[in-house]
């Protein structure tokens, strides 16, 4: 409450300023949680449907927590043509997600993404953060398996 409290003061207490507030609130959280949006609704006064109105409409915002490590592989078209729907495959069969899940240990969440700006590494994913380019399947899974030690 404290903190979404600070967030909406830096924002600016204001309904236009709903989605800055929402982005910002979901850097610190990962997601968008309904006791969020209760939070935001009653200091910024509108009703908490026209939130959940926003936050379901825009697909940057997640209403369900993410794992320790997001995987935003790219689905872009460099990616695509050099392979990404196989990564997507090997990466759904070792982890048991699929796009937008979450794995049961709470480690993995997998996501699906444009272009990450780094063509020329095709096909490439991110790990909170850090860029791998030029996989294959047997590269991906080292990379998750060194994720789980
Ligand atoms: S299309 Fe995948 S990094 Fe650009």
């Amino acid at each position: 409450m404290k903190k979404i409290q600070e967030i909406i003061e830096t924002c600016g207490k204001s309904e236009g300023n709903l989605i800055s507030i929402l982005q910002k609130i979901q850097e610190e959280e990962g997601y968008i949680s309904v006791a969020t949006m209760d939070t935001v609704s009653q200091i910024l006064e509108i009703p908490v449907a026209k939130i959940y109105g926003v936050v379901t409409f825009y697909s940057q915002f997640r209403l369900k927590p993410v794992g320790k490590y997001l995987i935003m592989l790219c689905q872009g078209t460099a990616c695509h043509v050099n392979g990404s729907a196989g990564i997507e495959e090997t990466i759904t069969e070792y982890l048991k997600i699929k796009d937008g899940e979450t794995t049961a240990d709470g480690l993995f969440t997998l996501e699906n993404v444009a272009c990450l700006g780094c063509c020329s590494l095709s096909p490439a994913m991110m790990i909170s953060g850090e860029t791998y380019g030029e996989l294959n399947d047997k590269k991906v899974i080292k990379i998750l398996k060194s994720y789980q030690q």
